[in-house]
């Protein structure tokens, strides 16, 4: 069997289904040399900043893993800005959905409003309300956003900062996605991890 027998969905029996069951597992063990060769190509994406969305993804991640930040945390910096490519009006939340069976809840919920966030630092410059943050004062994740923007987000455009290369991270990245999605012990709900050490 090469393909599926049928035409329109409905029409599937179980032998199909096994079938594409079968292909999805193996084609979703590649999801993490796709995201990191996504990665690269930020490096091509018109930016405007003296460094590119690649060096700054880098140069961000480079950052979590100097404060000492988890695995979690370095992968998730890492793939912060990657809804670039496809989603410029709500990168976060692309990004966000890309990390949100691997890595824990904290992590996610930090890159899914970092958008917001980050207006603290130029919204008066482009028309946008910089205090949009505070429609999320009292999350138990507000500080950890606050701390993502503030050391590794919006400090990352220096093009004369010691930056980590991808290699570096390659590691990294492929454990994350080979584990278990939605694992609870991964999600880990409502549980913190410092940003520093
Ligand atoms: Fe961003
Ligand atoms: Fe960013």
């Amino acid at each position: 069997m090469e393909t599926v027998k049928f035409t329109a969905m409905k029409d599937g029996d179980k032998e199909d289904y096994d079938f594409l069951t079968h292909h999805e597992a193996e084609y979703t063990k590649g999801t993490a040399d796709r995201l990191l060769t996504a990665l690269v190509s930020l490096d091509e994406s018109l930016s405007g900043y003296q460094i590119t969305r690649l060096g700054h993804s880098l140069q961000s991640a480079t950052r979590a893993e100097r404060d000492g930040a988890d695995t979690d945390w370095i992968v998730s910096t890492l793939l912060h800005d990657i809804g670039d490519i496809f989603a410029p009006y709500n990168h976060d939340e692309y990004a966000a959905t890309i990390l949100k069976p691997f890595v824990r809840e904290q992590c996610v919920w930090v890159v899914e409003k970092h958008g917001d966030f980050q207006m603290i630092y130029f919204g008066e410059h482009v028309g946008a309300d910089p205090h949009k943050r505070d429609a999320y004062k009292g999350h138990p994740y507000f500080d950890d956003c606050a701390t993502f923007c503030e050391r590794w987000d919006q400090a990352s455009f220096d093009p004369a900062y010691d930056t980590l290369p991808l290699d570096h991270f390659r590691a990294r990245v492929h454990e994350v996605f080979a584990r278990t999605p939605y694992d609870p012990a991964v999600i880990r709900a409502g549980e913190r991890e410092p940003l520093t050490a």
